[in-house]
């Protein structure tokens, strides 16, 4: 049975804009770069291990680019591709826009939330990273409408916490609005065709994180 709803128009028109979030990236985005690095692990190898050639001529999304941390890395990888990072935060937005401006044209970004800001049909890449478990309760809906903007070839990458043993911690991220209970790999895995999925520990185990690379199904 499909854990994800149909695709359909109702679903996505059911999406809510995480007003949120843009509150607490205001703040957040002034010290973003300065401490992410110690805790959002695999970003840059999850790029790395697409396997997409680096020479390939494709468009490609990020939803929840925040900072432009992975659209740098995207653009430098992929020299021939067209990236593109939609955001609901303006203040995150505003520090990716410095970063990516050395690329021109060939990275665009949007403002607003995934799904209820229009968007190019189709992208051959869609990435996800540090952005699901941000998206509650919407992450399915989200999921549903990145398969609708995949080509049959297109594929979807995602980064991001797994779970953690201990409730503490636990409730620490979802103050920060983040989930951890390992719900989002067996919906991967059900709804595209797995790539390669890996679970990695953090700090001896104080949380999992993951990454899912998947196609179209
Ligand atoms: C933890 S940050 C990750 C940023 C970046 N992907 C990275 O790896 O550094 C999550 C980002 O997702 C954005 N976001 C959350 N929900 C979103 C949505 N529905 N549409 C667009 N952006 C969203 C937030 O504004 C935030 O900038």
């Amino acid at each position: 049975m499909p854990l994800l709803p149909p695709a359909s128009p109702a679903n996505e028109s059911k999406l809510t804009v995480p007003q949120h979030l843009r509150t607490y990236y205001r703040f957040q985005s002034r010290i973003y770069d300065l401490t992410r690095w110690s805790f959002l692990f695999g970003r840059r190898r999850a790029l790395q291990q697409l396997p997409i050639s680096p020479a390939a001529n494709i468009s490609i999304l990020e939803v929840g680019c925040g900072t432009g941390h992975n659209l740098v890395a995207l653009a430098k990888y992929f020299p021939n591709a067209y990236v593109t990072g939609i955001d609901l935060s303006e203040d995150m937005l505003a520090i990716a826009a410095k970063k990516v401006a050395r690329f021109g044209g060939r990275v665009t970004l949007e403002e607003g939330a995934f799904g209820v800001v229009p968007l190019e049909e189709k992208y051959d890449l869609i990435v996800f990273s540090y952005c699901l478990t941000m998206v509650n309760p919407d992450w399915d809906k989200l999921l549903e409408v990145a398969r609708k903007s995949l080509p049959p070839t297109g594929m979807l990458t995602v980064v991001d916490f797994h779970d953690s043993a201990f409730p503490f911690f636990q409730s620490h991220m979802k103050k920060h609005h983040v989930r951890m209970d390992a719900h989002l790999l067996p919906v991967l895995v059900e709804e595209f065709e797995p790539v390669r999925h890996t679970v990695k520990s953090a700090y001896g185990g104080l949380w999992r994180w993951f990454h899912f690379v998947g196609r179209q199904k």
